[in-house]
């Protein structure tokens, strides 16, 4: 057998070390122990779109303009040198667009300091599919069985609400306050009833420009709110019309602007924006070509736990709210073929409302 100096086999540990975590497909981000970037492997320069050069010595969760890392835990991995992993990470960048990162972080000394080693992967986008897709189930689910339960209270309501009426006739004075008690009762559960069963019509769709029923919405809205919230409107001339039904799309829209100027305070900013969107996926369909439509404000965000529920019908983070607005909304973006999808942080909430175009004829 043949033996290697130790020289020789310093400089091969060095070259491959060298060689691996430049080549390495995993992000590899070494941080010190004030979270701030010190290296960069060139995977993590590609994934980051911005090289070691602009981002050395910055705060790495500053370094974009939202990353969901939670600080605390990274500077208790600093305190403890306990390892932890996230595979929910979401980074945001300039342009707005977003990545998932499954994130290890672990202690590592280098030349006798503390670094804070970040490995991060990038989560296949299938596994977004499919989470999307097992929402989509769940709050199909929810809402078939709160459809099915609004169905059979409706029928007796309606026994009931007559039964007083019949009675009322034969009542004095006095005692037809029990039943006018009943009837208004029996009117308020009826209309939350309705609600609850949802948009029953088909819709009635025509081919048009969406941006006339975003104007229609902006010009409900705008003076329509007495916090004197500002309305941007940043939109794409270039889209074409498309099928839709007008009146389903303009309930869609005020169910979303609604909310969000429920939470709105005076510097409230509420932006709708439409742009084209290119391979999308709809449903566990690929789309290539799609309308995005978004509602963007800059309030304080969806609540981390209310986020992955917020669609399903009856959830609501508010003290008086029925939690019926965004299933509805759902509802009619599905009767468009779309889909409707919301991503949201202190700062900023967007509900985007993605509707497929049709194939061009070739
Ligand atoms: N833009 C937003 N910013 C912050 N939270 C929001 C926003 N939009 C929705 N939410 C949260 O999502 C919840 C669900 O909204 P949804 O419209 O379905 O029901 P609701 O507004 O509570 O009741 P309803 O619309 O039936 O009157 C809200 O209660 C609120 O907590
Ligand atoms: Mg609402």
């Amino acid at each position: 057998m043949r033996l290697h100096s130790s020289t020789q086999l310093k400089d091969i540990r060095r070259y491959y070390q060298q060689q691996l975590v430049s080549q390495l497909g995993t992000a590899v981000v070494v941080l010190n122990n004030r979270l701030e970037i010190k290296y960069l492997n060139p995977s993590a320069e590609a994934i980051f779109n911005k090289s070691l050069n602009r981002l050395l010595d910055k705060p790495f969760v500053e370094s974009f303009i939202h990353c969901s890392l939670d600080v605390e835990r990274l500077e208790q991995v600093v305190r403890t040198g306990q390892d932890f992993t996230d595979a929910d990470v979401i980074l945001e960048f300039i342009d707005n667009s977003r990545i998932t990162l499954e994130v290890s972080a672990s202690v590592i000394m280098i030349d006798g300091k503390t670094r804070v080693l970040l490995e991060c992967k990038q989560i296949d986008k299938q596994k977004q599919i499919n989470t999307e897709m097992f929402q989509e189930q769940q709050w199909q689910a929810a809402r078939d069985l709160i459809r099915g339960l609004a169905h059979e209270i409706k029928n007796p309501l309606g026994g009931l609400r007559g039964a007083a009426q019949l009675l009322d006739r034969e009542l004095t004075p006095e005692q037809r306050e029990f039943t006018s008690l009943i009837i208004e009762q029996a009117d308020r559960l009826t209309n939350l009833v309705d609600r609850l069963l949802g948009p029953n019509q088909l819709p009635n769709v025509t081919q048009m420009n969406i941006h006339q029923v975003l104007e229609t919405v902006y010009q409900l809205k705008r003076f329509d709110n007495a916090k004197g919230i500002k309305f941007i409107r940043d939109y794409d001339p270039s889209i074409p019309d498309i099928d839709i039904d007008p009146e389903k799309l303009q309930q869609t829209l005020l169910n979303i602007i609604g909310n969000a100027i429920q939470v709105l305070d005076e510097n409230g900013e509420i932006t709708l924006k439409t742009r084209i969107a290119t391979n999308q996926t709809i449903n566990g369909e690929k789309v290539k070509l799609a309308i995005k439509i978004s509602v963007i404000d800059n309030g304080p965000g969806i609540p981390p736990a209310l986020q992955d529920k917020i669609f399903y019908p009856m959830v609501s983070g508010r003290a008086n709210g029925t939690g019926l607005g965004l299933s509805i909304a759902q509802t009619l973006v599905h009767q468009h073929h779309g889909k409707l999808a919301c991503h949201s942080y202190p700062g900023r909430t967007e509900f985007s409302i993605i509707l497929p175009l049709p194939k061009r004829p070739n």
